[in-house]
Protein backbone atom coordinates (compact mmCIF):
# COMPACT_ATOMS: atom_id res chain seq x y z
CA UNK A 1 0.00 0.00 0.00
CA UNK A 2 0.93 3.64 -1.10
CA UNK A 3 1.30 6.45 1.94
CA UNK A 4 1.72 9.82 0.26
CA UNK A 5 4.37 12.21 1.51
CA UNK A 6 1.65 14.42 3.28
CA UNK A 7 -0.25 11.71 4.98
CA UNK A 8 2.97 10.40 6.50
CA UNK A 9 4.07 13.90 7.48
CA UNK A 10 0.63 13.67 9.12
CA UNK A 11 0.86 10.49 11.08
CA UNK A 12 4.04 12.16 12.37
CA UNK A 13 2.99 15.42 13.31
CA UNK A 14 -0.55 13.69 15.29
CA UNK A 15 1.98 11.23 16.94
CA UNK A 16 4.21 14.22 18.21
CA UNK A 17 1.01 15.85 19.42
CA UNK A 18 -0.22 12.66 21.23
CA UNK A 19 3.14 12.43 23.31
CA UNK A 20 3.55 16.05 23.97
CA UNK A 21 -0.07 16.24 25.43
CA UNK A 22 0.55 12.95 27.20
CA UNK A 23 3.93 13.92 28.79
CA UNK A 24 3.14 17.49 30.77
CA UNK A 25 1.24 16.67 33.43
CA UNK A 26 -0.62 20.04 35.20
CA UNK A 27 1.03 21.94 37.86
CA UNK A 28 -0.77 21.49 40.99
CA UNK A 29 -2.97 25.03 41.69
CA UNK A 30 -1.19 26.91 44.42
CA UNK A 31 -3.76 28.54 46.62
CA UNK A 32 -2.58 32.20 48.11
CA UNK A 33 -4.32 32.26 51.23
CA UNK A 34 -5.97 29.48 53.89
CA UNK A 35 -9.99 30.72 52.55
CA UNK A 36 -8.78 29.12 49.18
CA UNK A 37 -7.67 26.12 50.62
CA UNK A 38 -11.37 25.85 53.00
CA UNK A 39 -13.50 26.31 49.98
CA UNK A 40 -11.59 24.16 47.17
CA UNK A 41 -11.49 21.68 50.22
CA UNK A 42 -14.81 21.69 51.70
CA UNK A 43 -15.84 21.33 47.49
CA UNK A 44 -13.86 18.26 47.10
CA UNK A 45 -15.25 16.51 50.27
CA UNK A 46 -18.61 17.37 49.39
CA UNK A 47 -17.99 15.26 46.31
CA UNK A 48 -16.04 11.92 48.13
CA UNK A 49 -18.43 12.24 50.97
CA UNK A 50 -21.56 11.51 48.53
CA UNK A 51 -19.90 8.50 46.83
CA UNK A 52 -19.81 5.13 47.59
CA UNK A 53 -16.17 4.06 47.53
CA UNK A 54 -16.05 0.15 46.47
CA UNK A 55 -13.27 -1.33 47.83
CA UNK A 56 -10.24 -2.94 45.39
CA UNK A 57 -8.69 -5.14 47.65
CA UNK A 58 -8.62 -8.04 49.99
CA UNK A 59 -6.30 -9.98 53.06
CA UNK A 60 -4.65 -12.25 50.15
CA UNK A 61 -3.24 -8.66 48.27
CA UNK A 62 -1.25 -8.01 50.36
CA UNK A 63 1.50 -9.18 52.76
CA UNK A 64 1.66 -9.13 56.27
CA UNK A 65 5.24 -7.18 57.57
CA UNK A 66 4.87 -6.17 61.09
CA UNK A 67 2.43 -5.09 63.83
CA UNK A 68 2.80 -1.61 64.35
CA UNK A 69 0.13 -0.70 66.87
CA UNK A 70 -2.74 -1.81 69.15
CA UNK A 71 -6.25 -0.30 68.55
CA UNK A 72 -9.39 -0.13 70.47
CA UNK A 73 -10.56 -2.83 67.95
CA UNK A 74 -7.70 -4.86 67.16
CA UNK A 75 -4.05 -4.07 65.55
CA UNK A 76 -2.43 -1.24 62.62
CA UNK A 77 -0.17 -3.63 60.76
CA UNK A 78 2.35 -2.63 58.17
CA UNK A 79 1.86 -4.54 54.39
CA UNK A 80 3.14 -4.75 51.46
CA UNK A 81 0.33 -4.30 48.80
CA UNK A 82 1.22 -6.61 46.20
CA UNK A 83 -1.07 -5.61 43.28
CA UNK A 84 0.65 -2.18 43.53
CA UNK A 85 4.11 -2.49 42.46
CA UNK A 86 4.60 -3.61 45.86
CA UNK A 87 3.58 -0.36 47.70
CA UNK A 88 3.71 -0.24 51.69
CA UNK A 89 0.61 0.63 53.75
CA UNK A 90 -1.03 0.87 57.44
CA UNK A 91 -3.40 -1.44 57.52
CA UNK A 92 -6.35 -1.05 60.61
CA UNK A 93 -7.61 -4.29 61.74
CA UNK A 94 -11.34 -3.80 63.28
CA UNK A 95 -12.39 -6.99 64.61
CA UNK A 96 -16.66 -6.96 64.30
CA UNK A 97 -17.30 -8.62 67.58
CA UNK A 98 -15.07 -6.14 69.63
CA UNK A 99 -17.13 -3.39 67.61
CA UNK A 100 -20.30 -4.45 68.61
CA UNK A 101 -19.22 -4.84 72.13
CA UNK A 102 -17.52 -1.97 72.67
CA UNK A 103 -18.96 0.90 69.98
CA UNK A 104 -21.11 1.60 67.31
CA UNK A 105 -21.47 0.66 63.87
CA UNK A 106 -21.62 3.94 62.87
CA UNK A 107 -18.40 5.35 64.72
CA UNK A 108 -16.37 2.99 62.15
CA UNK A 109 -18.78 4.26 59.27
CA UNK A 110 -17.78 7.79 60.46
CA UNK A 111 -14.19 7.04 60.41
CA UNK A 112 -14.20 5.71 56.72
CA UNK A 113 -16.08 7.79 55.28
CA UNK A 114 -13.95 11.22 56.83
CA UNK A 115 -10.84 9.15 56.03
CA UNK A 116 -12.23 8.90 52.29
CA UNK A 117 -13.21 12.48 51.59
CA UNK A 118 -10.72 14.44 53.82
CA UNK A 119 -7.60 15.29 52.04
CA UNK A 120 -5.01 17.59 53.92
CA UNK A 121 -1.45 17.43 53.91
CA UNK A 122 -1.52 16.87 57.88
CA UNK A 123 -3.91 13.95 57.41
CA UNK A 124 -3.13 10.23 57.20
CA UNK A 125 -4.33 9.77 53.87
CA UNK A 126 -6.79 6.76 52.64
CA UNK A 127 -5.70 3.92 50.21
CA UNK A 128 -8.65 1.71 50.50
CA UNK A 129 -10.84 -0.73 52.45
CA UNK A 130 -12.23 -4.07 52.65
CA UNK A 131 -14.17 -6.73 55.12
CA UNK A 132 -14.13 -10.53 55.41
CA UNK A 133 -16.14 -12.51 57.98
CA UNK A 134 -14.34 -11.69 60.72
CA UNK A 135 -12.90 -8.11 60.55
CA UNK A 136 -13.19 -4.70 58.77
CA UNK A 137 -10.01 -3.08 57.56
CA UNK A 138 -8.69 0.32 56.57
CA UNK A 139 -5.87 0.84 54.44
CA UNK A 140 -3.83 4.03 55.14
CA UNK A 141 -0.48 5.96 54.27
CA UNK A 142 2.12 4.50 56.11
CA UNK A 143 3.93 7.04 58.76
CA UNK A 144 6.98 5.68 59.39
CA UNK A 145 8.21 8.41 62.04
CA UNK A 146 6.52 6.46 64.32
CA UNK A 147 3.72 8.54 67.21
CA UNK A 148 4.41 11.75 69.12
CA UNK A 149 3.82 10.19 72.48
CA UNK A 150 7.07 8.08 71.91
CA UNK A 151 9.26 10.68 70.62
CA UNK A 152 7.71 13.31 73.35
CA UNK A 153 8.31 11.00 76.27
CA UNK A 154 12.59 10.21 74.74
CA UNK A 155 12.52 14.16 74.87
CA UNK A 156 10.98 14.86 78.02
CA UNK A 157 9.77 18.11 76.57
CA UNK A 158 10.02 19.87 73.38
CA UNK A 159 11.31 23.90 72.87
CA UNK A 160 9.21 26.15 72.53
CA UNK A 161 9.69 26.11 68.35
CA UNK A 162 8.96 22.37 68.25
CA UNK A 163 6.36 22.95 70.47
CA UNK A 164 4.71 25.86 68.01
CA UNK A 165 5.66 23.60 64.87
CA UNK A 166 3.60 20.82 65.97
CA UNK A 167 0.51 22.90 67.51
CA UNK A 168 0.32 24.95 64.42
CA UNK A 169 0.16 21.96 62.04
CA UNK A 170 -2.67 20.77 64.56
CA UNK A 171 -4.38 24.24 64.57
CA UNK A 172 -4.22 24.46 60.77
CA UNK A 173 -6.14 20.83 60.20
CA UNK A 174 -8.72 22.01 62.89
CA UNK A 175 -9.17 24.94 60.98
CA UNK A 176 -9.96 21.91 58.03
CA UNK A 177 -11.90 19.97 60.11
CA UNK A 178 -14.16 21.68 61.36
CA UNK A 179 -14.72 23.92 58.40
CA UNK A 180 -16.44 20.40 57.30
CA UNK A 181 -18.27 20.67 60.33
CA UNK A 182 -16.09 17.37 61.40
CA UNK A 183 -15.19 17.11 65.31
CA UNK A 184 -12.42 14.91 65.65
CA UNK A 185 -12.65 14.50 69.64
CA UNK A 186 -9.44 12.13 70.38
CA UNK A 187 -6.47 14.49 70.39
CA UNK A 188 -3.38 13.02 71.41
CA UNK A 189 -0.13 12.32 70.82
CA UNK A 190 -0.36 8.85 70.92
CA UNK A 191 -2.90 9.90 67.63
CA UNK A 192 -0.34 12.32 65.89
CA UNK A 193 2.26 10.57 63.54
CA UNK A 194 5.83 11.65 62.13
CA UNK A 195 5.95 11.61 58.22
CA UNK A 196 8.90 11.07 56.60
CA UNK A 197 9.50 14.53 56.00
CA UNK A 198 9.46 15.31 60.27
CA UNK A 199 5.83 16.90 59.53
CA UNK A 200 2.78 15.46 61.23
CA UNK A 201 -0.04 13.37 60.28
CA UNK A 202 -2.97 13.07 62.44
CA UNK A 203 -3.98 9.70 62.55
CA UNK A 204 -7.32 7.91 64.43
CA UNK A 205 -10.80 9.61 63.10
CA UNK A 206 -12.64 6.44 65.36
CA UNK A 207 -14.11 8.92 67.64
CA UNK A 208 -14.29 11.72 64.61
CA UNK A 209 -17.90 12.85 63.85
CA UNK A 210 -19.50 15.04 61.06
CA UNK A 211 -22.07 17.36 62.92
CA UNK A 212 -22.33 20.00 60.49
CA UNK A 213 -20.85 23.71 61.19
CA UNK A 214 -23.26 24.69 63.10
CA UNK A 215 -23.88 21.16 64.64
CA UNK A 216 -24.14 19.74 68.35
CA UNK A 217 -23.46 16.11 69.74
CA UNK A 218 -23.65 15.03 73.28
CA UNK A 219 -22.14 11.21 73.21
CA UNK A 220 -19.71 11.37 76.17
CA UNK A 221 -16.29 9.82 74.38
CA UNK A 222 -12.18 10.66 74.41
CA UNK A 223 -9.62 9.77 76.34
CA UNK A 224 -10.13 11.28 80.26
CA UNK A 225 -6.82 13.76 80.57
CA UNK A 226 -7.51 15.54 76.99
CA UNK A 227 -11.04 15.71 77.83
CA UNK A 228 -13.09 19.12 77.88
CA UNK A 229 -15.21 19.84 81.27
CA UNK A 230 -17.91 19.84 79.13
CA UNK A 231 -17.05 16.11 78.29
CA UNK A 232 -16.24 15.11 81.76
CA UNK A 233 -19.28 16.54 83.18
CA UNK A 234 -22.03 14.06 84.61
CA UNK A 235 -25.21 15.39 83.02
CA UNK A 236 -26.30 15.07 79.11
CA UNK A 237 -24.05 18.44 78.15
CA UNK A 238 -24.72 19.46 74.09
CA UNK A 239 -21.00 20.35 72.40
CA UNK A 240 -19.29 21.13 69.72
CA UNK A 241 -15.97 21.56 68.47
CA UNK A 242 -14.38 23.71 71.60
CA UNK A 243 -13.61 20.21 72.60
CA UNK A 244 -11.05 19.78 70.42
CA UNK A 245 -9.37 23.09 70.79
CA UNK A 246 -9.47 22.04 74.86
CA UNK A 247 -7.53 19.21 73.61
CA UNK A 248 -4.93 21.51 71.82
CA UNK A 249 -4.32 23.49 75.22
CA UNK A 250 -3.48 20.01 76.66
CA UNK A 251 -1.03 19.09 73.92
CA UNK A 252 0.25 22.34 74.17
CA UNK A 253 1.19 21.86 77.71
CA UNK A 254 2.23 18.37 77.58
CA UNK A 255 4.34 19.52 74.76
CA UNK A 256 6.32 22.73 76.18
CA UNK A 257 6.24 20.76 80.51
CA UNK A 258 6.84 17.46 79.95
CA UNK A 259 3.56 16.33 82.10
CA UNK A 260 0.25 17.01 82.16
CA UNK A 261 -1.27 20.26 82.82
CA UNK A 262 -3.96 18.93 85.48
CA UNK A 263 -2.45 15.74 87.58
CA UNK A 264 -4.49 14.13 90.27
CA UNK A 265 -4.89 10.72 91.56
CA UNK A 266 -8.48 10.67 91.79
CA UNK A 267 -10.83 11.99 89.06
CA UNK A 268 -12.78 13.76 91.29
CA UNK A 269 -10.02 15.74 92.23
CA UNK A 270 -9.05 16.62 88.39
CA UNK A 271 -12.23 17.99 87.69
CA UNK A 272 -12.08 19.90 90.71
CA UNK A 273 -8.69 21.43 89.24
CA UNK A 274 -9.95 21.72 85.76
CA UNK A 275 -13.19 23.49 86.99
CA UNK A 276 -10.86 25.61 89.11
CA UNK A 277 -8.00 26.14 86.38
CA UNK A 278 -5.59 25.32 88.98
CA UNK A 279 -2.67 25.11 86.59
CA UNK A 280 1.14 25.55 87.54
CA UNK A 281 3.18 27.14 84.90
CA UNK A 282 7.10 27.02 85.51
CA UNK A 283 9.19 30.03 85.41
CA UNK A 284 10.50 28.82 82.09
CA UNK A 285 7.23 29.03 80.46
CA UNK A 286 7.15 32.39 78.02
CA UNK A 287 4.06 34.17 78.29
CA UNK A 288 2.33 33.65 75.27
CA UNK A 289 2.44 30.12 75.90
CA UNK A 290 0.96 30.44 79.52
CA UNK A 291 -1.74 32.87 77.89
CA UNK A 292 -2.79 30.30 74.64
CA UNK A 293 -2.50 27.53 77.30
CA UNK A 294 -4.90 29.54 79.61
CA UNK A 295 -7.02 30.43 76.91
CA UNK A 296 -7.77 27.01 75.22
CA UNK A 297 -8.18 25.41 78.53
CA UNK A 298 -10.86 28.19 79.92
CA UNK A 299 -13.67 25.59 81.80
CA UNK A 300 -16.44 28.48 80.79
CA UNK A 301 -17.04 28.13 76.94
CA UNK A 302 -18.37 31.80 76.79
CA UNK A 303 -14.75 32.80 77.69
CA UNK A 304 -12.64 29.86 76.25
CA UNK A 305 -10.46 30.47 72.94
CA UNK A 306 -12.97 28.45 70.42
CA UNK A 307 -12.71 30.50 67.17
CA UNK A 308 -10.10 29.47 64.23
CA UNK A 309 -10.08 33.19 64.00
CA UNK A 310 -8.92 33.66 67.05
CA UNK A 311 -6.37 31.09 67.96
CA UNK A 312 -4.50 32.11 64.08
CA UNK A 313 -4.65 35.39 65.66
CA UNK A 314 -2.86 34.62 69.33
CA UNK A 315 0.12 36.47 69.76
CA UNK A 316 1.80 32.48 70.44
CA UNK A 317 2.07 32.36 67.05
CA UNK A 318 3.28 35.71 65.58
CA UNK A 319 6.21 34.08 64.06
CA UNK A 320 4.23 31.74 62.28
CA UNK A 321 3.45 32.01 58.30
CA UNK A 322 0.25 30.06 57.84
CA UNK A 323 0.76 29.30 53.95
CA UNK A 324 4.46 28.43 54.07
CA UNK A 325 3.75 25.76 56.62
CA UNK A 326 0.86 24.67 54.94
CA UNK A 327 3.13 24.38 51.97
CA UNK A 328 5.56 22.36 53.98
CA UNK A 329 7.81 25.26 53.58
CA UNK A 330 9.60 25.43 56.74
CA UNK A 331 12.27 23.44 58.90
CA UNK A 332 11.19 20.69 61.04
CA UNK A 333 12.55 20.45 64.02
CA UNK A 334 13.93 16.73 63.56
CA UNK A 335 13.11 14.57 60.67
CA UNK A 336 12.75 10.63 61.55
CA UNK A 337 15.62 8.41 60.75
CA UNK A 338 13.70 6.06 58.18
CA UNK A 339 15.67 3.55 56.67
CA UNK A 340 13.61 2.39 53.80
CA UNK A 341 10.09 1.95 53.14
CA UNK A 342 9.52 -1.05 55.15
CA UNK A 343 11.54 0.34 57.92
CA UNK A 344 9.69 -0.20 61.41
CA UNK A 345 12.33 1.19 63.85
CA UNK A 346 10.47 4.17 65.31
CA UNK A 347 7.55 2.05 66.23
CA UNK A 348 8.27 0.01 69.81
CA UNK A 349 8.72 -3.82 69.30
CA UNK A 350 5.15 -5.59 69.97
CA UNK A 351 4.67 -9.50 68.79
CA UNK A 352 2.66 -10.41 65.47
CA UNK A 353 -0.31 -12.87 66.17
CA UNK A 354 -2.11 -14.23 63.41
CA UNK A 355 -5.40 -12.40 62.09
CA UNK A 356 -8.51 -13.45 63.00
CA UNK A 357 -10.51 -16.01 60.36
CA UNK A 358 -14.05 -16.91 60.74
CA UNK A 359 -15.56 -19.59 58.62
CA UNK A 360 -19.44 -17.79 58.82
CA UNK A 361 -20.01 -13.93 58.09
CA UNK A 362 -22.11 -13.77 61.43
CA UNK A 363 -22.39 -10.06 61.53
CA UNK A 364 -22.90 -9.29 57.88
CA UNK A 365 -26.03 -7.62 58.64
CA UNK A 366 -24.85 -5.27 60.74
CA UNK A 367 -21.94 -4.08 59.20
CA UNK A 368 -23.56 -4.14 55.19
CA UNK A 369 -22.91 -0.58 55.49
CA UNK A 370 -18.96 -0.93 55.91
N1 LIG B 1 -1.10 5.25 59.28
C1 LIG B 1 -0.34 4.76 60.23
N2 LIG B 1 0.99 4.58 60.05
C2 LIG B 1 1.75 4.09 61.06
N3 LIG B 1 1.28 3.73 62.27
C3 LIG B 1 -0.02 3.86 62.49
C4 LIG B 1 -0.90 4.40 61.52
N4 LIG B 1 -2.15 4.44 62.04
C5 LIG B 1 -2.04 3.96 63.29
N5 LIG B 1 -0.78 3.60 63.59
C6 LIG B 1 -0.27 3.04 64.87
O1 LIG B 1 -1.28 2.23 65.46
C7 LIG B 1 -1.75 2.78 66.71
C8 LIG B 1 -3.24 2.53 66.85
O2 LIG B 1 -3.92 3.14 65.76
P1 LIG B 1 -5.25 4.00 65.99
O3 LIG B 1 -4.96 5.08 66.98
O4 LIG B 1 -5.79 4.42 64.68
O5 LIG B 1 -6.18 2.89 66.64
P2 LIG B 1 -7.42 3.05 67.63
O6 LIG B 1 -8.18 1.78 67.58
O7 LIG B 1 -8.21 4.22 67.27
O8 LIG B 1 -6.71 3.20 68.99
P3 LIG B 1 -7.03 4.09 70.27
O9 LIG B 1 -8.48 4.30 70.37
O10 LIG B 1 -6.42 3.30 71.38
O11 LIG B 1 -6.32 5.39 70.04
C9 LIG B 1 -1.33 4.24 66.65
O12 LIG B 1 -1.17 4.81 67.93
C10 LIG B 1 -0.02 4.16 65.88
O13 LIG B 1 1.05 3.79 66.71
MG1 LIG C 1 -5.47 5.92 68.53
Amino acid sequence: MLISIRDLIEKVLRKRKDEDASSTTPTPVEYESMAEVLRQGKAEFERKWQLKMSSSIRLSDMEICKTLGFGKFGRVILVRLLSRQNAYAATKVMNKRVILAHSTVECVIFEKKILQATSFPFLVRYYDHFKDNANLYLVLEYVPGGDMFTHLRRANRFDDASTRFYVAQITLSLEYLHHLGIVHRDLKPENLMVGVDGFLKIADFGLAKRIGVRGKTSTKCGTKVYMAPELLAMRRVYYSFDVDWWALGVMTYEMTVGRMPFEASHPMEMLYKINRRQIRYPAYMNENTVRLVHGLLEPNLKYRLVSTQQVKAHPYFQKTNWMQLYYKKVRPPFVPVVRSARDTNNFDPISDEPIEEWSEDVFAKEFEDF
